[in-house]
């Protein structure tokens, strides 16, 4: 019961990384607000995961949602920033019109959950924590937007993290960065390719330690940084990807 009394938003909730952590931080304790737009799957997250579980439609881009979301919770100790997408293709392939969706998602809706957690919680402090990935500390030819995205994320959180510290608001704000995990998403980045085996196998290959991470190897590192164990941590970058990042 890590989590004991906490209470937790997680956008990008209803799927893969965000219902890990959604399922995790139940088990340890806490309350859970399910953000999505997913609306059909974090409602049926949220009826399994029991009473202190519940689910609003929040869509990360739009800042209506994150005012009403905000009103309608009484107190928060930690905002998930993980809803996200991954448009695959290099300089020559991506539209500016893809470009600009991801970075609309990815970072525009990344600055808002921090603008927003800041507002709510900088009365009693808490912990923001965004989903960047190896792909925002390592870059590929074929991830340009994807890369370009999760890197902002990442130098943005220190930004956060400065101003908190700076402010005395009490407020942590850290990135994780996971390697391949097996979650939805892949099979959204596999159907975009003509060669979906090849770069499956291309992604177990760079993991030294030899497959790919489950969802569950993140939603711990989650439940760290949202503990109060964490204390001390802010500004940092968590690398948990089977060392593909050595
Ligand atoms: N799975 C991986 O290998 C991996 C690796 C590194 C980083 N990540 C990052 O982890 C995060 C979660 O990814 P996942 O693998 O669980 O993917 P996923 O596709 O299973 O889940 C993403 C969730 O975000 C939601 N979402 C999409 N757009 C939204 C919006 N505008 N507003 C609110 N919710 C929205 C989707 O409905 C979905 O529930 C993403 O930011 C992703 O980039 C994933």
């Amino acid at each position: 019961m890590r989590l004991n009394g906490k209470t937790a938003l997680i956008t990008g909730g209803s799927s893969g990384l965000g219902a890990a952590m959604a399922t995790r931080f139940i088990a340890e304790g806490a309350s859970v607000v399910i953000a999505d737009i997913d609306d059909a799957g974090g409602k049926a997250l949220a009826a399994e995961l029991g009473p202190k579980a519940s689910y609003i439609h929040l869509d990360v881009t739009q800042e209506a949602d994150w005012a009403s979301a905000m009103d309608g919770i009484a107190a928060l100790d930690c905002v998930i920033n993980n809803a996200g997408i991954t448009t695959a293709g290099n300089i020559e392939q991506i539209t500016l019109a893809q470009f600009r969706h991801e970075f609309e998602i990815d970072v525009v809706g990344v600055f808002l959950g921090c603008k927003y957690a800041v507002a709510k919680m900088k009365a009693n402090g808490g912990s923001i924590i965004n989903m960047s990935s190896l792909a925002g500390i390592k870059a590929t030819a074929d991830l340009v937007a994807y890369n370009g995205a999760k890197a902002a994320v990442a130098i943005m959180t220190k930004s956060v993290a400065a101003h908190c510290g700076k402010s005395g608001y009490g407020i942590r704000c850290n990135s994780i960065h996971p390697g391949v995990i097996r979650t939805p998403i892949l099979d959204k980045v596999l159907a975009q390719v003509p060669n979906p085996d090849e770069v499956y196998a291309g992604w177990v290959a760079v993991h030294p330690i030899g497959r790919i991470g489950t969802p569950e190897e993140i939603a711990a590192i989650a439940v760290y940084l949202a503990s109060d164990e964490s204390g001390f941590t802010t500004g940092a970058e968590f690398r948990i990807d089977g060392g593909s990042s050595i």
